[in-house]
């Protein structure tokens, strides 16, 4: 949403409003769409329609596209105070279409338009009510019942103003804390937020009078370009910026609930969200492992004295030290990170460590207690199901700690504390260079965890030290590049791949056969080596490609039988070894050589030729790398 106090043509704020919507897509790219206002003109005194829609299905390209064909709307003409509001849709309820897409609307009028992120639940009913009184519905999507609703209260007002609060509190009955409504437009612009993330920018001159922009986004990325100044909305709070000034409510005032809120200075730069020589967001962040790791330990670990210090945790780590098990829960790729890190965790801490998938933990209703630590790992801070499983452990009375890449997202905001990986934003919708920095995080809190232990010093040290040469070691292995591309190109036309491992790189296999699976939308399975004989064997013979992960640890003689069972089945796997493995490099037809590492910090290396073996599967196959079909960076929805 752009609202502008000085003269600005429509072209202006489109281009604008296109341009934030390009770095959001990532988020959710099935179609788009634009509202545009007639600003102060006589068209908007005169003509209620003067509020224009545009939708498109498809990525924000045709959005751009379908903008430059309308012959109704004057691009040219300028005003002076100007709205517009913006939305990259992911499908949930309707399929992506001009007619699903938002803003959605109260009439043919468009008398009040919304855009929304979220699942109103309780809608059906809301829907039921409005037929009733006469309103027609054109989407199948649950957002068009918040127009409608609007539109019905301000109809049926006592007195002027709106009774948003009411408005706000009708749609999220059901809904629990998914809804948000972006904001509203027509009579006045009123956004709230419940359960997402919705900042204002703020750009201004002292005199608050030449360029005077708030700029309201759902992301940092959108606003970077405009303004690094930027205020969080808070849940509950209702923002409106009407003639160009801001002013915040809360939609139930408390005592001592005061709706200030400080202009918060974002810590971003617009290069870490461009793709600069690269060709994809994905490729990028693969590349920009040695420096994300470096990131994360950034300022915490000490490589002299050996020592760990994590900010975020030190008001807690006494209580985490004395809790009776450690529980991780996440989605995708951070709950691989905490399938990766559990070992080292159990060796260090001597605690049960649980690792859930948070929709399944849920499901499940599984036992929490006072005093069980449950760890939320999540590059985005944002999926709606770690989300609710971090409000279903707070209830239970347990500590919670967040793993997160996003300073400001929900989860670093409702964890009593927690730990932010600092790999920089991850816009390519396959997560790589946050798996990494999940995992060195974990491994710092594993290291943070044990310091007094004099029995464990040895060990601590020891991966103290691991972490040290850690980029290194990964600017080795993506010089591998080359090797793997064309490893890619022997492989982009099969149906599947198989991906076996075991130990610490079984977290490797799961990761591999994801990023292979999201990408290339090739199938791929990550199978526990162990395993193999009690089924997936089955699948192996001649044709059936299959990587095998085998490192010198203590797996290594296991990793070797399963290699012989492949091998004895007319498989020819190809393993990703160590380099100076010469038994297994002379036992195998084709090997991928990564350097050595101490074995909990292997996993780092050994998933990286597999993130680049996705990508380049991806781009031979034709795929668009950064927005694979069907998915969205951030699951905002259950
Ligand atoms: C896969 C991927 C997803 C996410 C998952 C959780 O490449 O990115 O599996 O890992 O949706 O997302 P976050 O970490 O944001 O909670």
């Amino acid at each position: 949403y752009l609202n502008y106090h000085v003269p600005r043509t429509r072209r202006e704020i489109l281009e604008v409003l296109i341009k934030g919507l390009h770095r959001l897509e990532y988020r959710g790219y099935d179609s788009a769409g634009v509202g545009i206002d007639g600003g102060n003109s006589k068209e908007w005194e005169t003509n209620s329609k003067s509020i224009h829609l545009i939708k498109q299905t498809g990525k924000v390209k045709a959005l751009d596209e379908e903008i430059h064909r309308q012959q109704d709307v004057d691009l040219d003409v300028e005003f002076d105070v100007h709205l517009g509001i913006a939305h990259t849709r992911w499908a949930t309820h309707g399929a992506p279409s001009p007619v699903n897409s938002h803003p959605q609307r109260s009439d043919k009028n468009n008398e009040f338009i919304v855009i929304h992120n979220g699942i109103i639940t309780n809608y059906k009913d809301l829907k039921k009510f409005l037929e009733s009184k006469g309103y027609e519905f054109e989407s199948e999507t649950d957002t068009e019942t918040i127009a409608k609703l609007v539109k019905y209260m301000y109809d049926n007002r006592e007195s002027d103003a709106i009774t948003f609060t009411t408005l706000v509190e009708q749609v999220t009955q059901g809904s629990a804390k998914s809804a948000l409504f972006e904001h509203l437009m027509g009579i006045s612009l009123h956004p709230s937020r419940r359960g997402g993330p919705l900042l204002i920018g703020v750009r201004s001159d002292h005199k608050l009078s030449t360029d005077h922009i708030p700029i309201l986004y759902r992301s940092c990325d959108a606003v970077i370009e405009h303004t690094n100044r930027v205020i969080f909305l808070e849940d509950d709070d209702i923002a409106a910026v009407r003639d160009g000034r801001l002013s915040i409510h809360r939609i139930k005032r408390t005592a001592g609930d005061h709706p200030a809120r400080a202009i918060q200075t974002l810590q971003m730069e617009l290069q870490q969200i461009m793709k600069g020589n690269f060709s994809s967001f994905m490729q990028k962040e693969i590349f920009e492992q040695p420096e994300s790791v470096v990131n994360t330990m950034r300022g915490r670990v000490n490589f002299e004295n050996n020592t760990v210090i994590l900010g975020g945790l030190k008001d807690h780590i006494k209580e985490i030290q004395r809790c009776r098990r450690l529980i991780m829960i996440a989605c995708g790729t951070s709950y691989h990170a905490g399938v990766a890190t559990r070992q080292v965790l159990e060796e260090l801490t001597e605690l049960p460590v649980m690792v859930e998938l948070a929709s399944d933990f849920l499901d499940r209703n599984t036992p929490v207690f006072r005093d069980d630590v449950c760890f939320f790992i999540s590059q985005s801070g944002e999926t709606a199901d770690s989300l609710l499983a971090l409000r279903y452990c707070k209830e239970r009375g347990a500590l919670t700690v967040g793993i997160t890449n996003t300073v400001g997202s929900s989860i670093s905001r409702e964890t009593d504390c927690g730990v932010h990986i600092n790999a920089g934003p991850e816009i390519g919708v396959a997560s790589t260079k946050a798996y990494t920095s999940q995992f060195v995080a974990l491994i710092m809190f594993a290291l943070l965890m044990c310091d007094d232990r004099i029995s464990v010093q040895p060990r601590r040290r020891e991966i103290i030290q691991g972490l040290k040469v850690l980029p290194d070691l990964i600017k080795e292995v993506l010089s591998l590049d080359e090797e793997i591309q064309k490893l890619a190109a022997e492989l982009y036309k099969q149906k599947s791949v198989l991906i076996m491992g075991r130990g610490y790189h079984y977290a490797t296999c799961l990761e591999g056969a994801l990023k292979i699976k999201e990408i290339t939308y090739m199938h791929s399975e990550g199978i526990l080596a162990g395993e193999l004989k009690h089924g997936p064997l089955a699948l192996v013979d001649k044709l059936m490609p299959v990587i095998m992960i085998i490192m010198r640890d203590h797996t290594y003689n296991k990793c070797q039988n399963a290699l012989q069972q492949v091998v004895a089945r007319q498989g020819r796997p190809i393993v990703i070894c160590d380099k100076e493995d010469n038994e297994t490099i002379n036992n195998s037809s084709r090997t991928i050589k990564v350097p050595h590492c101490l074995d909990c910090l292997q996993g780092i290396l050994s998933v990286i030729p597999l993130q680049m073996l996705s990508f380049h599967l991806a781009v031979l196959r034709g795929y668009d790398v950064d927005c694979p079909r069907n998915l969205a960076k951030s699951v905002t929805v259950e």
